[in-house]
């Protein structure tokens, strides 16, 4: 094995990948290059650590223009995050968007003076913007304004109402659409959900807010995205596809638990520790716990609770006491709710597979389903009751109080299950094998 020919753990965890790691996503670069060249504007959206900031990092790297055919110093790229706007403002933002913008004009003392002094004037607006966009025009520049987590301005705060937001979408539209200067600017921004499902209802007479993008999802890496992230360990055994296919059990095609997995396994053939299945899960779980916890924190009560029947349903299979699983009828509730089910499609933590016409959900990662389990065993009494108000919108009187009954039951008995995510032993062993 190769590996002492890499010197440093070639996985990054907990930060967007630099863009000359950047793997795949071609159709989705192709994609804003395409709207970019149009002085078009472009929508990404993909769940927590699908990979928008390493996106729009790759996005912003001159060499990634230059590999396009593209002359990146006719553009003046600028990356915000709206998270750092807090609490999120439309002025904030405009502010933000003109100062990151003085930054990229060092060659350009005028336009700079210029904006230096409609910040200081105090009130930014995107009509500050627009007469800058305009001078930029002047000079054959065009701006990429690159916008990650974009989910902030679409929701309200203390000191953005509903009004305001949609003034400010509006504006948005009108800098993209309506105004002459929108020959000087292209817009991306990236957001956890689709952006019809964000922002406010939409004014039957007025176009919607968010017409004027082209929408694109990052989805899970495919079988080739995954050889190629995976491909950095330099296995170079026959065992690779085996430990490949036990990885995708575990992180499936998450880009951001691919990379936790990768780095975790770097470090174990590095040191020549034999991993066992429990030290993996332990150290694999304690450093995603955090996405876990932020795809949790960001679904809905409907959506959590799908998802806790979604782990019931196959936990089932997985037990022997299956006398006190009552589950019957869960399946009607899944067909009524394809709708939900496919937001958490889209989210990339559940796939479905069609099995004998009947659709089945499963978890994209085994871990995630571990952790869920975890959720519906420590629901205390008080989180029952309150979840059992989810639960008779979706079912029964009687469905619900079987599935209450079953979520205590599992509660009470908790100590006596050893889950092991599938995977994981597999992986393990392979392991074992090549140390
Ligand atoms: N195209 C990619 N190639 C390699 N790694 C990636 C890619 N996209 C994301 N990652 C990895 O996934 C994790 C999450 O990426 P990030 O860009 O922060 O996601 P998001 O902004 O959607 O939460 C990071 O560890 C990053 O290194
Ligand atoms: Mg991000």
């Amino acid at each position: 094995m190769s590996l002492q020919s890499i010197p440093r753990n070639p996985f990054f965890v907990g930060k967007p990948v630099p863009p000359e790691h950047f793997v795949g996503r071609t159709s989705e670069i192709e994609a804003a290059f395409d709207q970019i060249y149009n002085r078009s504007h472009l929508a990404i959206w993909g769940g927590p650590g699908m990979g928008k900031t390493s996106f729009l990092e790759k996005l912003s790297d001159s060499q990634t223009w230059k590999e396009k055919g593209l002359d990146p110093s006719q553009a003046v790229i600028v990356l915000l995050n709206c998270e750092s706007i807090s609490p999120f403002t439309p002025s904030g933002f405009w502010q933000e968007v003109l100062s990151l913008l003085k930054d990229k004009l060092d060659d350009k003392p005028t336009l700079q003076a210029d904006i230096t002094k409609l910040i200081e004037e105090g009130k930014t607006t995107k009509d500050s913007l627009r007469q800058i966009l305009r001078k930029l025009g002047k000079q054959n520049r065009f701006l990429v304004l690159l916008v990650d987590d974009y989910d902030a301005a679409l929701h309200e705060n203390k000191q953005y109402t509903h009004d305001e937001m949609e003034q400010f979408l509006s504006e948005c539209r009108n800098l993209a659409v309506h105004c002459r200067e929108r020959q000087y600017l292209s817009m991306i921004v990236t957001s956890l959900k689709r952006l019809n499902e964000l922002g406010p209802k939409l004014n039957p007479s007025k176009s919607p807010w968010y017409n004027h993008y082209l929408f694109q999802r990052l989805k899970p890496f495919n079988d080739t995205e995954i050889a190629q992230l995976l491909g950095t360990l330099r296995l170079g055994t026959l065992r690779e596809p085996k430990i490949r296919n036990a990885i995708r059990e575990i992180a499936d095609g998450h880009p951001a638990l691919l990379q936790t997995a990768g780095s975790l396994l770097y470090r174990e053939l590095k040191t020549g520790k034999t991993p066992d299945s429990q030290a993996f899960i332990d150290d694999f779980e304690s450093s995603t716990i955090q996405i876990f916890q932020n795809i949790w924190e960001r679904t809905d009560e409907v959506e959590k609770t799908l998802l806790m029947l979604i782990a019931l349903y196959h936990l089932k299979g997985r037990l022997h006491q299956k006398k006190q699983f009552d589950l019957n009828g869960i399946d009607l509730i899944f067909s009524q709710r394809e709708r939900e089910l496919s937001r958490l499609e889209e989210q990339a933590v559940i796939v479905h597979q069609e099995k004998e016409q009947t659709r089945m959900y499963l978890f994209t990662s085994s871990i995630m389903e571990k952790w869920v389990i975890q959720q519906v065993w420590n629901t205390d009494e008080d989180s029952l009751k309150a979840r059992q108000k989810v639960f008779l919108n979706l079912m029964s009187h009687q469905q619900a109080e079987k599935i209450t009954n079953t979520i205590g039951w599992l509660g009470k008995h908790k100590s006596t299950f050893k889950l092991i995510p599938q995977g994981i032993d597999v992986l393990s062993k392979l392991l074992r094998g090549l140390l």
